[in-house]
């Protein structure tokens, strides 16, 4: 069945498809937004962290959470039946990716941790980007949009649910490590409400990866009422798109897949639209462009679709320290470890663990700069794209981390924790939340996002971004994301 025509159809709803659809709703393109998650929407909306029900991940009969154990015993997840939740976890042979599922993608179940990355990196970041315009324009406007804010320290220093912060700080300075405040969605007006015992808690009810139901300033909060407030921009919810095609007048051909809450397809209507954004973040929209080249369906696309992932060179680590941390700890982080004067720069997010019990331990993710890189393979008798991405590839980010919390570890005379990631491991290495890269800018597309080989066909998502952006990552990718939208709809005379 056809699902008609429309001017412009964005993939996706997260911070490059928010970003896309708001300019382009401004600049007055009538726009389609099919996301294949749900509306988050109602007055609580998400399930509890602790005890999580079938809004939690994606199609799932267990939950699949990053710290799977404690004191080694299973107890961390849940059996739950299958529904359309809010977290998924695509997983691919030693690598496993966390993504969000539903209106606003991965902002709804980061940490909402808004950091802009050191200036003198932003060259190796994003090679052929101009640094004053991102600098002086791209990143300030992109915070504000996102309604960044501080923490206020005064408050924090006294505050009990960042005790563990204050527990690492003072581990990492023994160890001649300095740390810095990082900025965060997350409304700590609210937060300081909640640990006043004046509203609902959210941040210090645990929530974070299944959804917060308070305080965060998700993109459903930000750019999309923004976007659908242009009166251009039209969304539509659990459809997937299956395919993408370029037909014989120009326009691309969209195929969908709408499904119910249990996950049984309930429609399929292929779309024509003349311009076509891709904003399923680094896999979705990889998969995409990666399957319509195999199987011929976008035959001008170029050799460097499905090359330059990585993972950020994310590795999760936790000391056992010996001191309280506390019971409970706010589930946004407040605080990194600058580690980015080593001889492998590492930024360490200090990171909580809302057990909502005492657990004496501290927990980091840290942000390596890894060199590793994997690759996006389409196998053509399963009609699927799997990332290569091989077994000893975390060694190096692992030893970097390992390097600055072997030094904290012997300033303090604490060790490791081998009782969180499952098969006692101490260092988390076989998953990530910051996947990057698969259609590179200025390789698979040009210096904006379009697409080589395809007129009128963008990439507007973290699939630009080479594999690591040195902080987390989504402060990034929504800047490139205006930067790109501004040079395109200057320069490229988009219209109904
Ligand atoms: P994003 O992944 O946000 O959105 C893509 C959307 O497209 C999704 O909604 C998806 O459902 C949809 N989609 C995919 N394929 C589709 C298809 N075929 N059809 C229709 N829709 C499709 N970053 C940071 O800066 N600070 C932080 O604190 C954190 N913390 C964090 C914690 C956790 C648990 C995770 C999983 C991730 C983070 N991140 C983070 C990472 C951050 O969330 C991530 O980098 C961005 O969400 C990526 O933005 P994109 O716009 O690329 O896509």
């Amino acid at each position: 069945p056809s699902g008609g025509f429309v001017p412009a159809l964005v993939i996706g709803s997260g911070y490059g498809a928010s970003v896309t659809a708001l300019r382009l709703g401004e600049a007055g393109i009538d726009t389609l937004v099919l996301e294949m998650g749900r509306l988050w929407d109602g007055p609580a909306p998400f399930c509890p962290m602790l005890t999580p029900d079938r809004r939690s991940m994606w199609f799932r009969t267990r939950t699949a959470a990053p710290l799977d154990s404690f004191l080694w015993l299973p107890v961390v997840n849940r059996d739950i039946d299958p529904y359309p939740g809010v977290l998924d976890r695509v997983d691919f042979p030693n690598m496993k990716v966390y993504v969000g599922r539903g209106v606003g993608g991965g902002s709804l179940v980061n940490g909402g941790m808004a950091v802009v990355p050191q200036r003198r990196f932003f060259p190796e970041i994003l090679p052929g980007v101009d640094v004053d315009e991102m600098y002086g324009t791209y990143f300030p406007l992109a915070n504000r949009m996102l309604g960044v804010n501080s923490v206020d320290p005064a408050w924090w220093e006294a505050a009990d649910c960042y005790s563990y912060a204050r527990v690492s700080r003072a581990d990492a300075a023994k160890a001649g490590y300095g740390t810095s405040f990082v900025p965060n969605v997350y409304d700590f007006g609210y937060l300081e409400r909640e640990a006043a015992g004046q509203v609902a808690k959210s941040a210090l009810n645990s929530e974070v990866i299944y959804g917060n139901n308070h305080g965060k300033r998700s993109l459903d909060k930000s750019y999309i009422p923004a976007a659908l407030g242009t009166g251009r921009v039209r969304l539509q919810t659990l459809t997937r798109v299956t395919g993408i095609a370029r037909d014989g007048d120009g326009t691309y051909a969209v195929q969908t897949a709408t499904i119910d809450e249990s996950g049984a397809v309930t429609g399929t209507a292929l779309i024509n639209c003349r311009y076509l954004f891709l904003g399923a973040g680094s896999l979705g929209t990889t998969q995409l462009l990666l399957t319509a080249r195999e199987t011929g369906a976008l035959p001008g696309l170029n050799d460097q679709v499905g090359l330059g992932w990585g993972d950020n060179g994310n590795v999760m680590t936790a000391r056992a320290n010996w001191k309280p941390t506390g019971c409970v700890q706010a589930s946004m982080p407040t605080l990194g470890i600058d580690a980015t004067n080593d001889p492998v720069p590492v930024f360490a997010e200090i990171a909580p663990i809302p057990a909502g019990v005492e657990t004496f331990a501290s927990l980091y993710l840290a942000i390596t700069k890894s060199p590793e890189r994997g690759s996006f393979g389409y196998d053509r008798a399963s009609g699927t794209v799997s990332l290569r991405w091989g077994s000893t590839q975390k060694d190096f980010a692992v030893s970097a981390a390992k390097r600055v919390f072997d030094r904290i570890n012997a300033a303090n005379a604490t060790i490791y924790r081998h009782d969180l990631f499952s098969g006692n491991r101490a260092f988390g290495d076989d998953f990530c939340y910051h996947p990057l890269g698969g259609a590179v800018l200025g390789k698979a597309t040009d210096l904006y996002g379009r697409v080589s080989g395809c007129p009128n066909l963008y990439v507007n998502d973290a699939s630009l971004i080479p594999g690591w952006t040195g902080v987390n990552p989504f402060v990034t990718i929504t800047a490139l994301a205006e930067r790109n939208m501004a040079r395109v709809l200057a320069a490229d005379g988009l219209h109904n």
